[in-house]
């Protein structure tokens, strides 16, 4: 049975964020009833400090947190997903922060042309990036996006990314409104209500991916 793990980097509940990892967890329900969810600002997890022990080590040297239970998480893997609200054009900070305790999972040599990067232990995870943002123009998510192929690049060509981006949300929900709660939302938000109609067809299919990949990845 496929393990999936998800770190949700939402900072709002019940934000648009958690509506697509909802559809997404539902999915994967149909195959896997190993799937444990992490709301990245709910647990301890200390700054990476950037001593970079890690390269000698082979493990983060911060103990008094809750990093080894959840790296042990992320070990044990097969899916992970990483759900965030786009901040800045990017993840939020209790996710980031997660993300860059990462650096313990890899042994990194400085040359005179650049860094290699070697993983501690092979890789072989699907990555799902569920990514909801304010903007009609979802390159607001790019960057996010380039973070991931570097971590594939880092943590092995063996691991695929999945990506789903929602876009145009700001209140809570939004993106499972009905076309008519849309039409009457969007003025508020001075939008064209006359986007409404297709807006509400374009968030269905969002959150049918969403549950479509959830079943897929865990076949
Ligand atoms: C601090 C902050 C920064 C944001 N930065 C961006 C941004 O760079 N690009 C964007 O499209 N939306 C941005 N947004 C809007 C959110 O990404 C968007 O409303 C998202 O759907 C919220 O997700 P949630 O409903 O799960 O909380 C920002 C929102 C906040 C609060």
């Amino acid at each position: 049975m496929k393990k999936v793990l998800v770190l949700d980097g939402s900072t709002r509940k019940l934000g648009n964020t958690s509506v697509l990892l909802q559809h997404f967890i539902d999915g994967a329900k149909n195959n896997s009833g190993n799937i444990e969810q992490v709301t990245a600002k709910e647990i301890d997890i200390k700054y990476c400090n950037g001593c970079l022990r890690c390269n000698l080590i082979k493990r983060c040297s911060i103990r008094d947190d809750d990093w080894e239970d959840l790296s042990k998480k992320i070990d044990e893997a097969d899916v992970l997903v990483f759900a965030s609200p786009i901040y800045f054009h990017y993840v939020t900070a209790p996710l980031k922060n997660i993300i860059d305790r990462f650096r313990s999972f890899v042994h990194v040599q400085i040359t005179e042309t650049g860094l290699i990067h070697t993983p501690v232990k092979e890789w072989n995870k699907d990555f799902v990036l569920l990514l909801s943002m304010g903007s009609s123009d979802d390159k607001d998510a790019q960057p996010v996006i380039d973070l991931f192929e570097y971590m594939k690049k880092v943590l092995g060509e063996n691991n695929r990314i999945h990506v789903i981006k929602a876009t145009r949300l700001a209140v809570i929900k939004q993106v499972q409104k009905t076309e008519e709660e849309l039409k009457e939302l969007y003025p508020k938000l001075k939008l064209d209500e006359n986007l409404a109609k297709e807006d509400f067809r374009k968030n269905q299919e969002i959150l049918s991916k969403c549950y479509e990949l959830g079943k897929e990845l865990t076949k």
